[in-house]
């Protein structure tokens, strides 16, 4: 694997790659040689070498080099992974997706939330019916905005709702499928293209089927407290979650009896990790496996919703999607389309 990035999401990807037994290189504008000595990696001299020496790359920079990258690496006939938002933009994730169909490689984004237990609970039991027919879909994500200059330039990240909220836009067509109309609002709003340091936005998505996603994301001052909820209610039955109040059991149970800082004696969670959990699913589709459970196509409309919403925030108005525009219709996967 060849890593592209070594700042805050790289290490985590660097980590699974580890768990998972992957050969990996790294190379990075700024940050390679301490990523590496941490993690025991191997280094490139530059992009092009690290492209020659590797089966799969895995893109963990900034938004706007996404693309670049990706179609750097397709052209190169290599797999690739690459964080969320998949493109800055749906024009980007257009020539994504055709330079993919045309060198016969996979490429796969990093919306890890659908790998995170819980989140993947909702979806089987959604899937089995278990809520009968999805009505009312709400999600909250909130935390310290992040730390790179580059989240506040709107041109480069998309701001919040792009880099953050785009994980709760996929959850939402994830489970009720197909969006048709995206209504937002922001405070404070995106203001000479500066990203506000503390904001709130609100994402309502009208599905096809009638139902209603509502998606709350904020960034806070330093030291806020990571939190995600999801309430989803159906025809038949109503599932909750609030990472405030449904604690990781062994975590805690560890800490109070072990103490803080000494070593667990319970069994490693590493296998159950989300980030390593994404990364062996594309690994195993990589080589022959099954589709996994996220698609380019899955990335793009991400994408095209996010973009929908900055629209509606700067417009005051609903904004039209037509999902089947996004790609051309031939090119969605049907394994990976809304369930
Ligand atoms: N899935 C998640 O949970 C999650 C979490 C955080 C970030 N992300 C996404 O991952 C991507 C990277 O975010 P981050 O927080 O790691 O950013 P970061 O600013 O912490 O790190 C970026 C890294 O890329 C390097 N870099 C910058 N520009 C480059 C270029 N043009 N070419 C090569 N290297 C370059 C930097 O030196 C740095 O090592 C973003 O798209 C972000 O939205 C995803």
């Amino acid at each position: 694997v060849g890593l592209v990035g070594a700042g805050g999401i790289a290490g985590v990807h660097a980590a699974a790659w580890q768990t998972i037994g992957a050969d990996t290189t790294v190379w990075s504008e700024a940050g390679a040689p301490e990523l590496a000595a941490r993690f025991g990696l191997a280094r490139a001299g530059s992009f092009d070498e690290l492209v020659a020496g590797v089966d799969v790359l895995d893109i963990c920079t900034p938004t706007p080099s996404h693309v670049g990258y990706l179609l750097r690496g397709i052209e190169a006939g290599r797999h690739v992974v690459c964080e969320k938002p998949i493109t800055r933009t749906v024009a980007e994730a257009r020539l994504v997706h055709a330079a993919a169909r045309a060198h016969g490689v996979a490429v796969y984004p990093g919306h890890v939330v659908r790998y995170f237990p819980e989140y993947a609970a909702l979806a089987d039991a959604v899937t089995a019916g278990r809520i009968g027919t999805p009505a009312v879909l709400r999600f909250t994500r909130a935390g310290q905005a992040p730390a790179s200059d580059w989240f506040f330039d709107h041109a480069q990240s998309g701001g919040l709702v792009l880099d953050q909220m785009v994980h709760d836009l996929d959850q939402a067509r994830w489970l009720a499928g197909e969006v048709v109309e995206v209504f937002a609002a922001q405070n404070p709003p995106v203001s000479a293209g500066a990203v506000p340091r503390s904001v709130v936005a609100h994402v309502v998505l009208t599905h096809r089927s009638g139902a209603l996603s509502m998606v709350q994301g904020v960034w806070g001052p330093p030291g806020s407290e990571f939190t995600t909820s999801f309430d989803v209610s159906g025809s038949a039955g109503r599932l909750q979650y609030d990472s405030r109040l449904h604690r990781d059991l062994a975590v805690d149970l560890a800490v109070e009896l072990v103490g803080p800082g000494t070593p667990s004696y319970l069994p490693t969670t590493a296998g159950t990790d989300p980030y390593t959990a994404q990364l062996r699913d594309f690994a195993a589709a990589f080589a022959g496996g099954p589709p996994p459970r996220v698609s380019l196509a899955d990335g793009a409309i991400a994408v095209a919703l996010a973009e929908a919403a900055d629209e509606s925030a700067r417009t005051g108005r609903p904004v039209a999607v037509d999902e089947s525009a996004v790609l051309d219709s031939a090119g969605l996967d049907p394994a990976g389309a809304a369930r």
